[in-house]
């Protein structure tokens, strides 16, 4: 199945949390690095978080820079990219700002055979993919849809997916100066097989430093294949450089 470039683009903590366990949104990176979130976003085609992180922390998903949007839009590319998101039951607030902010498309993918709520249905294209849902198809529907280029953004259970079915093109870990030592927080990714263990490393093919935060570029070579493999540095941050 022919499928996009994917990027997981994630920001953790040095003992390896992505978030705590308070009900406040726990932030990690520094304004350095939230700029170069901006600058990925820019160059992706389309965003891809989980429903609990919708729901958790309602997020924009936009790209906040105009000098960014004016450049998409001369490019002949649409303003934003388009959100995505997957949830087992559809079970989201038409009012999230997922749905109600930025002039772009939204789509809900869910299982075949979920019910999903007229009124989701009014702020999202809502696409049935298998039963269990299938994150290669949830890919090459929207590679039919345009989408060449994905970021997905969070959380544990949608990295764990993704990487765990080799759909993965490129890991960008951005590790903040601090440790959470909760248990009950969420981490990178929950337990799993994951196609890159001891035995078979991931490429790093870059190190910035940004403020006090360490961006790590991870380069998975051996995903699921379906994607052009392009990898690309579209915030311009050279390769090795601290
Ligand atoms: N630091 C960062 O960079 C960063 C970025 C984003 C998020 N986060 C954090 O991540 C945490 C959320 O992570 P999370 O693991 O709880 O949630 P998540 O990955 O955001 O979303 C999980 C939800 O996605 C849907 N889903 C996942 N796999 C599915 C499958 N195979 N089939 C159908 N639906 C599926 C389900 O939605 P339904 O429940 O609707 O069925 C599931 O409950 C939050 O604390 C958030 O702050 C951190």
């Amino acid at each position: 199945m022919s499928r996009p470039y994917v990027v997981l683009s994630v920001a953790t903590s040095v003992d390896g949390y992505i978030d705590d366990a308070s009900d406040r949104r726990l932030v990690l990176s520094g304004a350095a690095d939230l700029d170069r979130v901006d600058a990925e976003r820019a160059s992706v085609d389309a965003i891809l978080v989980g429903a609990t992180t919708i729901r958790r922390d309602d997020p924009r998903l936009l790209v906040r820079s105009p000098e960014r949007v004016a450049r998409r839009v001369a490019a002949g590319r649409a303003p934003q990219p388009v959100k995505v998101t997957i949830s087992g039951g559809g079970d989201l607030d038409p009012g999230a700002r997922f749905f109600t902010t930025g002039d772009t498309t939204r789509i809900v993918y869910v299982p075949s055979g979920v019910a999903v709520p007229d009124a989701l249905r009014a702020v999202a294209t809502v696409v049935s993919t298998g039963s269990p849902l299938d994150p290669a198809r949830v890919l090459a529907d929207l590679h039919g849809r345009g989408v060449e280029r994905l970021m997905i953004e969070g959380g544990t259970t949608v990295h764990t997916l993704f990487l765990t079915a080799g759909l993965v093109d490129e890991i960008q870990l951005a590790v903040a100066p601090f440790f959470v030592g909760d248990p009950a927080a969420p981490r990178v990714v929950g337990p799993g097989v994951f196609p890159h263990d001891a035995r078979r490393r991931m490429r790093l093919a870059g190190v910035t430093q940004l403020d006090d935060v360490v961006l790590l570029r991870y380069l998975l070579d051996g995903a699921v294949r379906g994607s052009a493999q392009r990898p690309s540095d579209p915030a311009g941050h050279r390769e090795g450089r601290r």
